[in-house]
């Protein structure tokens, strides 16, 4: 028997690192059949549609995808990809593991910090109202008229919505998650104080979903602008973060330059029967030459793949390997050895090998 599982190369750095990770998952004797859906600017070039539907079709049928980054320049005439994708599957955790590895030069050595992001709603739902429109000066008069509240003239306008559903579901998540991977506590972070009607949602339905139905997994909130200087000054006092959408984008960067950047940070969205595992990281365009780029992050979101799909002696196979070439130091990427000019880095496929040479 075999997995049937969706492959998205993505744009930029993700050919060649979704073919590292395919590769290691073959090495690492999982049997896969893997349905190749191209999508993204290269696919919208081609073809006029960047997420056409049966990129869509095939995840949904498959309910999981390995996927790499998808480009959405600022100037492209059409909405963000990986949002329109989440969307439309209704991908509504974000899941981002942040721990140290050894032999990473970073600033601490011993983080382990699971950043639990909502993606459906908050500040990323793409509603958003643009400057000098009708609508947009109509929408102003009537927030005038209701609030008595002045906004500028020549504003653009984004909404930012959080709901209780949205959020008692991310919560739920958090905690089923803290029970499953026997985590010690979850800390939900927030901008109550200010955001009372959104942010002020999120935290008061998250404390009644924790105290209501999960007794018994402590649980904490923080302020979000307190919640990042404790993490970045003493991250072992967190185990398990939940935030809305945006809070989560920011603070899973951050950790990921906790733990040596952005080319470690693997990640999976988890919607309900459907699960996409991506890195952290985007398609890399500042990097000149994509074979280059760190592999770890795609292989690791790779081994992700593999607890989801239940193979998880594969899976610590795989990270344990991952793990053993960062800490022997050689055989790795630019951006992990101690000077980012090393003339003695390796490429993406190179250390790929490295790594299934340990598994
Ligand atoms: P980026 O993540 O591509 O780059 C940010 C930093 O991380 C850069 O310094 C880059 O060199 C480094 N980096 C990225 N991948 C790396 C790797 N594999 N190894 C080593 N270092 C790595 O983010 P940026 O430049 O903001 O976005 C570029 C494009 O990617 C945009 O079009 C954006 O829309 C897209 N993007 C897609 C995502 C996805 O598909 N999930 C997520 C984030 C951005």
């Amino acid at each position: 028997m075999s997995y049937d599982i969706t492959l998205v190369p993505g744009d930029g750095t993700g050919p060649v690192l979704t073919a590292c990770a395919r590769r290691v998952l073959e090495a690492a004797g999982v049997p896969i059949s893997w349905d190749v859906q191209d999508a993204g600017q290269g696919t919208f070039e081609r073809t006029g549609d960047p997420l056409p539907e049966r990129v869509l079709a095939s995840i949904r049928a498959n309910g999981v995808a390995l996927k790499g980054p998808l480009s959405t320049p600022v100037e492209a005439p059409y909405p963000n990809v990986n949002l329109t994708l989440r969307q439309e599957l209704d991908l509504y955790a974000g899941v981002r593991p942040c721990r140290s590895f050894p032999g990473v030069p970073s600033a601490y050595e011993d983080v382990d910090v699971i950043v639990i992001r909502e993606m459906t709603e908050g500040m990323y739902t793409g509603i958003e109202f643009e400057e000098g429109t009708v609508a947009t000066k109509e929408l102003i008069g009537f927030i005038e008229e209701e609030t008595g509240r002045r906004i500028r003239d020549r504003s653009g306008i984004s909404i930012k919505d959080i709901s209780v559903h949205g959020t008692e579901r991310i919560v739920r998540f958090a905690m089923r998650y803290a029970i499953d991977h026997a985590r010690s506590k979850v800390t939900a972070s927030h901008k109550a104080n200010i955001m009372k009607f959104s942010d002020g949602l999120f935290l008061e339905t998250a404390r009644r979903v924790a105290s209501e139905e999960f007794g018994q997994v402590p649980f904490e909130d923080r302020i979000i602008d307190a919640c990042c200087m404790q993490l970045v000054s003493t991250p072992e006092r967190f185990d398990v973060l939940v935030l809305p959408n945006m809070y989560g984008d920011l603070v899973a960067d951050l950790c990921a330059g906790l733990t040596g950047g952005l080319g470690l940070a693997p990640g999976g969205t988890h919607g309900d029967g459907v699960a996409v595992f991506e890195a952290v990281h985007g398609t890399g365009p500042r990097i000149k030459d994509p074979d280059r780029a760190n592999p770890s992050a795609l292989i690791l979101s790779a081994t992700l793949l593999l607890h989801h799909i239940g193979e998880p002696e594969a899976a610590d196979r795989v990270e344990r390997s991952v793990a053993a070439v960062l800490a022997e130091g050689r055989s790795v990427t630019y951006d992990v050895k101690p000077s980012r000019n090393d003339p003695t880095a390796v490429t993406a496929a190179e250390m790929t090998e490295a790594v299934i040479a340990s598994l």
